[in-house]
């Protein structure tokens, strides 16, 4: 009866641009009286939105995501961006049991999500769906939450998981600021919703709450996700393509992967991190005033949240019912439908829902079901009627579809800008039960961003199993992280020392540092306190030309210092680095003497300076018992160092000994430094308070200025003497095993592997060596503080490492030895 619609002047133009090819029937019909009769009702006529208006709103949305996105813009844009702490798309690596609750839609319900990862991909998904009454999503939030862990203890009875501890993702479709996965704090409800003291607060962290007053389930809330980035997880599972979430069911949002650097809210550049839009609130500053109409402002003074969500009531199904509601009234009033016949029906808000849109809408059945539905609704529809009203749904359903596409293509064009591509090829994940069920909806969105965005290829794949599965793959990553954190946490405790344990290691170093210095204790003492015959600093008239030889740290280095003294007071270091083999280093004494001799040739050669005979300060660093300031005898090697021949002979002898094998060139070795002892006067040349000298490197000593009194093994008590302390071998006695750990016995016994073995577990070493690197010097400065409170302690690093000290030690040792002989 109402096939043919050119009949009538209620037919249908293209809604949108000059394609009206397609299967869309309400787009082929064409009838010039439409116009007329549109334009007569200005209203209708602005809800058509041509091309040019859907790029300008694309634009507007494109300056949105800019705002939303920038530190300073942030706080007053409307489009939040939220940062949802997910970095990847799922990878196929994720597997397990997972719970997940998914709240916020038109459907609550509870799911058991089961990944398997057994060569092939696969999931398996058990759900229950169960009723929001008013009272609860509109009552108080520990209602709400009370309510929802109830119903969530009532299906893991159901599917017999209560003796289970299961991990959970928890989707919650609302805007959330998230600082991690873990937590989300509401920024306000939106659509239906409205629980009381819920607003601003975490809102997993209530869920957590309300799970532990069932003491017989056991359930880990470990991620939240919003239910646009639970549906590009979901799609992502099956197409790693899908970069975009989006959802057009009671509400409308999208998620996309964002470049890390353009995320000004969360630290780091690297990679990507799904943004959460919030979409629904583009316009809430006025920017869609422009095209909102009557229908839309009293729409917005009678809904649960005025002023807010504007975009999403010109959109969302929860709104579209209503809107075409208002239309009819007013048609109704100007007697333009039912001979101005209002019904009490008409006249009551949420009559009209998103359902009865969809059926007026159909194919074929639609006119019929038009006039049933108007009917039920107490009107005494004519043919005529049923065909302007059925026109209406299209105008508005139409308009949504036109809008979200803007927006959409908004998104696909940042993607493709951001991928510096010229054509972008994406897969755009959907869910909600407006694109679902409507029958004409997914086809007109696909057609407009096609030619919104003709250089974006887009798939568009509609999400099977809700956004729960998208939690789960969300969930199972942090799950794996969790679980890596706990392991780590348990391998990192004992190396956790606290702050009694750290006073103890501090008197224990006072006792094994006082042993060392005591004549009847020395003998035993495993910190040697070796006397370096190192007697002030520098005083600044140090001057001259020197060698320093370096050996011992990470490097070993052959210095050419010049000192100069007065007011051109300067150092200038001219230095080269050899490598010593492995075969060196634990070769003869001999071989190893030799091949410093020899990068000491080189490096006069290379300097222009063979013969020239100049003072030498040898900063050898391992723990020798020094006879005088030019006589040291090497204790036991450290570090790397296994030369034979070496230990309990005098390194100075043995150095001078190859050179004279050599016979190519003399040096007058006056000193030999330990490397804190250089370090001590190289720092000390510029501060005299500089007392101390701390090695960190390869191995880890101190050096000291200590009265003589004190030094019981050397003649005098006038004065202060360094001492090497050689505190490396503290605990060589067991009297710090207490604090050491598997690991450090592990080192001791000589097996290099620890690394390796700490390995297995992926991501420790990166995060170990990170932490210690950066925070080194700054717990080291802490602790020293917190342990002598009574110490102002200022830490210097030494720039010109210990060969400059060296050097001045030499300049002082060779004025002393000059002022001797005269
Ligand atoms: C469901 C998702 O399929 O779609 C929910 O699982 C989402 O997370 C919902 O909120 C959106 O559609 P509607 O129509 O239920 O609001
Ligand atoms: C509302 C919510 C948003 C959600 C969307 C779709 O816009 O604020 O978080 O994604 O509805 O459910």
């Amino acid at each position: 009866m109402f096939s043919d619609c050119s009949r009538h002047a209620w037919a249908l133009t293209a809604f949108s641009g000059p394609d009206s090819e397609g299967s869309d029937p309400h787009q082929l019909c064409c009838s010039s009286s439409l116009h007329e009769q549109e334009e007569k009702m200005g209203y209708l006529y602005h809800m058509r939105l041509s091309d040019d208006v859907l790029l300008d709103v694309m634009a507007r949305f494109q300056a949105e995501m800019v705002k939303g996105l920038g530190r300073d813009t942030n706080p007053t844009a409307t489009v939040k961006m939220l940062p949802s702490f997910v970095r990847s798309l799922p990878d196929g690596s994720e597997k397990g049991d997972f719970l997940a609750v998914d709240l916020g839609g038109s459907q609550f319900r509870a799911l058991e999500v089961k990944v398997f990862n057994d060569g092939r991909q696969s999931s398996q998904l058990e759900s229950k769906f169960y009723p929001t009454p008013k009272e609860v999503i509109q009552g108080s939030g520990a209602e709400l939450f009370s309510y929802v862990a109830d119903c969530l203890s009532d299906f893991m009875e159901s599917r017999n998981l209560k003796h289970k501890k299961l991990p959970l993702g928890f989707t919650f479709s609302f805007p959330c600021k998230q600082t991690e996965l873990e937590e989300g704090v509401l920024l306000s409800w939106t659509k239906h919703f409205k629980a009381r003291g819920v607003q601003g607060t975490d809102v997993a962290s209530s869920l957590r709450k309300a799970l532990q007053k069932h003491k017989d389930i056991d359930v880990d809330v470990l991620a939240m996700v919003n239910d646009t980035v639970g549906t590009m997880m979901t799609c992502g599972y099956d197409d790693p393509r899908c970069e975009v979430g989006l959802i057009i069911g009671t509400g409308t949002n999208a998620c996309y992967m964002e470049e890390m650097r353009h995320i000004d809210l969360v630290e780091g550049d690297e990679g990507r991190m799904c943004i959460n839009t919030e979409w629904g609130a583009f316009g809430d500053d006025g920017a869609l005033d422009d095209l909102r109409t009557e229908f839309d402002r009293e729409l917005d003074l009678g809904s649960l949240n005025p002023g807010k969500q504007l975009f999403e009531k010109m959109i969302s199904s929860l709104y579209l019912g209503e809107l075409v509601r208002l239309i009819l009234l007013k048609m109704t009033k100007e007697g333009l439908l039912f001979n101005g016949k209002v019904s009490a029906a008409l006249l009551t808000k949420g009559k009209i829902e998103m359902k009865h849109v969809s059926a007026m809408e159909k194919y074929k059945e639609g006119l019929s079901n038009t006039k049933e539905i108007l009917t039920e609704l107490n009107l005494f529809p004519s043919e005529d009627d049923c065909i302007a009203v059925q026109h209406v749904c299209t105008i508005v359903s139409f308009r949504s579809a036109n809008l979200c596409a803007a927006a959409l293509a908004a998104i696909l064009t940042r993607l493709r800008e951001n991928k510096k591509l010229l054509r972008l090829r994406t897969t755009v994940g959907i869910d909600g039960g407006l694109y679902k069920t409507h029958p004409q909806y997914p086809k007109r969105l696909h057609k407009v961003v096609r030619r919104l965005v003709p250089n974006c290829d887009v798939r568009f794949l509609l999400s099977q199993s809700g956004s729960a599965k998208g939690a789960a793959m969300v969930t199972a990553v942090a799950y794996r992280l969790a679980a890596q954190r706990k392991q780590i946490d348990a391998v990192l405790a004992p190396f956790v020392l606290s702050l009694e344990t750290l006073r103890d290691v501090k008197n224990k170093m006072r006792t094994e540092l006082e042993y060392g210095l005591k004549r009847e204790t020395q003998d035993r003492a495993t910190v040697k306190m070796l006397p370096t015959y190192v007697c002030g600093t520098p005083d600044g008239t140090e001057k001259g030309k020197y060698l320093a030889l370096d050996l011992g740290g990470t490097n070993f280095r052959v210095l050419l210092v010049k000192i100069r003294s007065g007011r051109r007071r300067s150092v200038r270091m001219y230095n080269k680095i050899f490598a010593i083999p492995l075969e060196i280093m634990q070769g003869t004494g001999e071989e190893l003497f030799d091949h410093i001799v020899q990068c000491i040739a080189d490096f006069l050669e290379y300097m222009g300076i063979k013969g020239a005979r100049l003072p030498l300060g040898f900063t050898f660093s391992f723990p020798c018992r020094q006879a005088s300031i030019d006589k040291g005898t090497l204790v036991g090697w450290t570090k790397g160092f296994k030369a034979t021949d070496c230990e309990g002979e005098d390194v100075v002898d043995m150095l001078r000994e190859a050179i004279r094998r050599r016979n190519e060139f003399d040096l007058d070795i006056v000193a030999v430094v330990n490397d804190t002892v250089g370090t001590m006067m190289t720092c000390g040349y510029e501060d005299p308070n500089c007392e101390i000298g701390l090695i960190a490197g390869t191995g880890s000593n101190v050096c000291y200025m200590e009265d003589m009194k004190n030094i019981e093994i050397v003649e005098g008590n006038e004065g202060k003497m360094c001492i090497n302390t050689e505190w490396g071998g503290f605990g060589d006695n067991g009297c710090i095993d207490n604090i050491r750990t598997k690991y450090d016995k592990e080192v001791d016994e000589g097996s290099l592997n620890i690394k390796a073995k700490v390995s297995d577990q992926k991501s420790i070493p990166r995060i170990l060596f990170s932490s210690f690197s950066f925070s080194f010097s700054r717990v080291l400065q802490e602790t020293v503080k917190e342990l002598a409170p009574r110490c102002d302690v200022t830490f210097m690093l030494s720039e010109d490492g210990s060969g400059k000290g060296a050097a001045l030690i030499t300049a002082v040792a060779k004025r002393l030895h000059n002022i001797g002989q005269k």
